[in-house]
């Protein structure tokens, strides 16, 4: 076995200025905003809560409550390291919130970048063609069927504009992201398995500059 070590992550004196990646996008869907806030007990969801591995093809309703009741902009703060901090649903590290939800449903060629300020979905034009392949690599995996996939796409430069030795600050940021969604999916009625593949390889034909990092993958669905 081998232990990386991530050190341990201290601010910078001075924080530094981060420019964000500038995404090429195409069309734009909006999601619903969910009319009603999750009813179910929290008590009976902890107590639910199953990975499970099976799925049906996932409403725009129920996407876009997932992704409300997890990942979207409540409130935006000061912008010092070139970008705004952000409350959400979901806790990070320094408010930073440095990961991006990238999804791809079921007979769709396109992959689409959330966008937690507008609750939309914004097509990624000119995707490197390796990503077409990502559906039926999985299937030795766990078999996609008609889930909807996400990628979980890491901004590290984001994180490391405050913080020197950043990289377990990322990680956890995707536990705590990975863990929420599977916690709000299970309240919605919804399939959510976490998968162990980084996504890294497809991730990384998302920039060509190296910007991100990928730090996990989902597969989401109705449960059949
Ligand atoms: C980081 C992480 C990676 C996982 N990767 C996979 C995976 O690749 N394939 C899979 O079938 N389940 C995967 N799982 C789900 C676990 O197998 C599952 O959480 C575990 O069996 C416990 O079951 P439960 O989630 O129903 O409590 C993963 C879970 C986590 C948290």
């Amino acid at each position: 076995m081998t232990w990386i070590e991530l050190g341990n992550p201290t601010p910078h004196t001075a924080p530094q200025h981060y420019t964000p990646i500038n995404w090429q996008v195409g069309e734009a869907h909006y999601l619903p905003i969910p009319e009603q806030l999750i009813k179910a007990p929290f008590g009976e969801v902890i107590s639910a809560r199953r990975t499970r591995r099976s799925f049906g093809p996932i409403s725009a309703n129920d996407l876009g409550a997932l992704l409300w009741a997890s990942c979207r902009v409540e409130r935006e703060g000061h912008h010092e390291l070139g970008f705004s901090l952000t409350l959400r649903p979901v806790p990070s590290a320094g408010a930073i919130h440095p990961i991006h939800v990238i999804a791809n449903g079921p007979a769709d060629a396109n992959w689409w970048l959330y966008n937690p300020s507008e609750h939309r979905l914004e097509q990624l034009v000119e995707v490197d063609p390796a990503l077409a392949d990502v559906r039926s690599m999985l299937e030795n995996i766990v078999p996609p069927r008609d889930a909807t996939i996400l990628l979980f796409a890491a901004e590290p430069g984001k994180t490391f504009a405050k913080y020197a030795e950043a990289c377990s600050l990322l990680w956890r940021d995707a536990g705590v992201l990975i863990g929420h969604l599977s916690l709000v999916a299970e309240a919605l009625g919804l399939s959510f398995c976490p998968l162990g593949v980084t996504g890294d390889q497809w991730v990384k034909k998302l920039n060509q500059q190296g910007h991100l990092a990928g730090v996990g993958m989902a597969l989401v669905g109705s449960m059949d």
